[in-house]
């Protein structure tokens, strides 16, 4: 029987984002010596906060978005994070030292199969795109010379185009299902997503032995994987 620590002012945080990244993270964590308290695997649960088997440290469960802001605020010492999140908001106090090699997707454009026929994406010169992804999405269009007008959604973008939002849409493409089910079809490739280790740059130059232990546990368990 593991015994469970309870959090206590020389705890470490540890932002994990809810969804499918964290089923494949799971193992990951085991390997580095990482185990949950039971409640975390209990889905009807409503608490944010879990015991480790490391007493050391505890783990919040957050949107995979919010894992780079408690991160970037030290209010989690570690997280796990996608590169897309990474690169949407750029926090410099964010250092990502492992790439844990899960998640593995990609971020694309993507337009309905009825418009790509007769589309050619060289000749855009202004679009209107629904994206939870404004600033990549500026950044990798500004880059080519096209203006993106952005619209912020937080999920479902793929409603957008049918429904008259937006032409086209950014979004993470992993099986291409999603795309397919709504007459979608990918036109441009923005970039290769894989899940990060990330740590707050403060917090490991104050604790460089706890944290860069946990560093070297998690490079080691992506290893042996
Ligand atoms: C992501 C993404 C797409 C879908 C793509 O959403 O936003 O909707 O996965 O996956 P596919 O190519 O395998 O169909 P996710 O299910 O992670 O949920 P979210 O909308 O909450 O981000």
């Amino acid at each position: 029987m593991t015994a469970y620590s309870r959090a206590g002012a020389d705890t470490f945080v540890l932002a994990l984002p809810k969804g499918r990244i964290l089923q494949e993270a799971m193992p990951l964590l085991k390997e580095a010596g990482i185990v949950p308290e039971a409640e975390f695997d209990n889905e009807a649960s409503r608490q944010l906060r879990f015991r480790t088997s490391d007493p050391r440290l505890e783990i919040i469960r957050v949107r995979s978005f919010d894992v780079a802001t408690f991160v970037a605020f030290g209010a989690a010492h570690l997280g796990i994070a996608g590169n897309d999140v990474l690169l949407e908001f750029d926090y410099p106090e964010i250092y990502a030292p492992v790439d844990l090699k899960i998640g593995k997707c990609r971020l694309a454009v993507a337009e309905p199969v009825s418009m790509s026929a007769s589309d050619d994406p060289e000749r855009w010169s202004h679009i209107r795109v629904a994206t939870k992804y404004p600033h990549v999405t500026q950044t990798h269009f500004a880059a080519r010379g096209v203006q993106a007008e952005c619209i912020k959604l937080s999920g479902a973008m793929e409603l957008a185009p049918t429904l008259g939002l937006a032409g086209r849409i950014v979004d993470l493409v992993s099986s291409g299902a999603t795309l397919k089910a709504n007459n979608l079809v990918e036109v441009e490739h923005i970039a290769d997503v894989t899940s990060r280790l990330v740590v707050n740059r403060t917090a490991l130059k104050t604790y460089p032995e706890e944290i860069g232990g946990w560093i070297e546990q998690l490079r080691r368990a992506v290893d042996a994987d």
